[in-house]
């Protein structure tokens, strides 16, 4: 029997995202770089733990504002606001378009968010946040591509789970190849510096874990609909297989 604790999501992704907060960082330090006394939108925030890496180094002088549009993980963020000594940042509940008046920023960070994005919607969205930037302002993001696809025991999870759904419906994440969101940008009028695809390992040391990783990540997830036969099943094959690391390959 999966063990699953009763957090709700946002407390367990605010605790399972090591993986995020990492290359997050990395993408702040390495790629953003925000001076002291800029203004930053964190697109797709979540909890909210980058966000107040970005604070730290606008300093006193700079701006950071948090979007998401899970409540839940807003409140998280606000919760960990108050926590904190007065530090230039504010949370919003909602996406780009009702961080509109809050601009203009000199950068957008985004990290693991654009796969989210409706498919519909996405020619809208990277226009909004073009139009958010100032005039020399910088879109900095990672998000998730399809090579290769989800892994296998994830896959089988959601057969389980949704077995009448493709993997894109069942699980929400819609994966492109990175040529795909480079032609999104050029679309939406930004120049592209920089893009790299780099192969990222996660690893969950059982299955409860990779459960629990799930359904902190991904909001339709229902692990409640695997029955022990299926989930004995899913554990035999957790232990056996290499599947414990999960490969994405990344894209910004
Ligand atoms: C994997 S989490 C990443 C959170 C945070 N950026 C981090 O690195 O820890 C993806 C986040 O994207 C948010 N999201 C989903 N659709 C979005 C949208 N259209 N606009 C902005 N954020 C969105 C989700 O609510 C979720 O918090």
């Amino acid at each position: 029997m999966s063990t699953l604790p009763v957090l709700n999501n946002a407390d367990m992704y605010h605790h399972q995202s090591d993986t995020q907060f990492r290359d997050g960082c990395s993408l702040i330090h390495e790629m953003l770089k925000p001076k002291r006394g800029e203004s930053i939108l964190d697109l797709g925030c979540g909890t909210g733990r980058l966000t107040m890496q970005l604070a730290s180094l606008v300093g006193d002088s700079g701006r950071v504002v948090g979007v998401d549009p899970d409540s839940c993980r807003i409140a998280v963020a606000n919760e960990q606001l108050k926590k904190m000594d007065d530090i230039p940042v504010t949370f919003q509940l909602g996406s780009i378009r009702e961080a509109l008046p809050l601009g203009p920023f000199d950068g957008i960070f985004s990290n693991y968010v654009f796969h989210w994005f409706e498919r519909a919607e996405r020619a809208e969205t990277m226009q909004q946040m073009y139009d958010i930037l100032k005039p020399e302002g910088q879109l900095t993001f990672v998000l998730k591509t399809n090579q290769p696809q989800l892994n296998a025991i994830i896959r089988d999870i959601f057969h389980l789970t949704e077995p009448n759904l493709d993997e894109e419906s069942a699980s929400g994440i819609k994966m492109d190849v990175s040529s795909v969101w480079l032609q999104h940008c050029s679309d939406a009028g930004f120049v592209v510096e920089l893009s790299e695809v780099f192969r990222n390992e996660k690893a969950e040391p059982n299955l409860d874990r990779l459960l629990q990783f799930l359904k902190a990540s991904i909001p339709n997830f229902q692990p409640s609909k695997l029955t022990d036969d299926g989930l004995q099943k899913l554990n035999n094959r957790y232990k056996q297989e290499t599947a414990t690391r999960f490969p994405f390959r990344l894209h910004y």
